[in-house]
């Protein structure tokens, strides 16, 4: 089997699963991250190189404070533990979106991840964290426009490349397959730029019940398509 190299993943469906089970939205959230370390593992064993995960996005602040409250107390203690798994399983670990609108300790405990796990030569893992596609073309605009006021950069000299090298995710290829479980068949402002040539996969299984016969699933229906880029294949 094709393996892709990279794999993106929209994890959705966290609180319609914990709904399904009358439990609260924060219990889906909880048992989310538990199957995100699962995954993990899985991913790499079966041959995949970088994985990109959806955790919280740019939109994710409009929910109630209970829940926003919620899932940033679980992004701290999930950060810890991602420290220790990162060092067992050899994860090199990057952090896509704006920390900076993140509490102080948290930002801290990402940089410590991002850090510690920098020379690890497993699995790239990368968790988008207050990302949103949009706010990170801005972001990179902005910064290669002060590239251009400050004369290292000429207009006419940005290419798509150069552009690319000013986003988030500089250093990491473009998805081969994305995934977005639970239904919703849109991207909610997930890797626009990055997308443009990848597999969509999506699937009614929401994110706590995802298992690896999923991700093999999608691996699978992956491998029966034919991928192109614009050209006709040779007959
Ligand atoms: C995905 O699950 C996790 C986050 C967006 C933080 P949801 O919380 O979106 O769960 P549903 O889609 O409401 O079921
Ligand atoms: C996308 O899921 C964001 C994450 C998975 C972190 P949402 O559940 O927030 O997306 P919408 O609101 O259904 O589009
Ligand atoms: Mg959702």
């Amino acid at each position: 089997m094709n393996i892709p190299q990279h794999v993106a993943i929209i994890l959705d469906g966290n609180g319609r699963w914990a709904k399904s089970k009358g439990m609260p939205r924060n219990y889906g959230h909880a048992r989310g991250a538990k199957n995100l370390e699962t995954i993990c593992r899985d991913a790499y064993d079966i041959g995949i190189k970088y994985l990109t995960v959806y955790l919280f996005s740019t939109e994710n602040w409009k929910r109630s404070k209970e829940e926003v409250d919620g899932l940033m107390t679980l992004f701290r203690s999930y950060t810890k533990t991602c420290i220790r798994t990162a060092r067992e399983n050899n994860m090199k670990v990057r952090v896509l979106g704006d920390p900076t609108a993140l509490a102080p300790d948290l930002q801290a405990s990402l940089r410590k991840l991002v850090d510690s796990s920098r020379d690890n030569t497993g699995l790239n893992f990368n968790i988008a964290i207050n990302y949103g596609s949009r706010d990170e073309i801005v972001r990179a605009i902005r910064h290669l426009a002060q590239d251009c006021v400050d004369g290292a950069v000429k207009p006419e000299e940005i290419t798509e490349e150069m552009f690319s090298g000013y986003l988030d995710t500089r250093e990491i290829p473009d998805p081969d397959l994305l995934i977005r479980t639970s239904g919703e068949l849109r991207l909610s402002n997930y890797l626009m730029w990055q997308l443009a040539y990848t597999e969509f996969y999506f699937t009614d299984v929401p994110w706590p019940a995802f298992k690896k016969e999923d991700l093999l699933k999608a691996i699978e229906k992956y491998n029966n398509r034919e991928r192109r880029y614009g050209g006709v294949k040779e007959e």
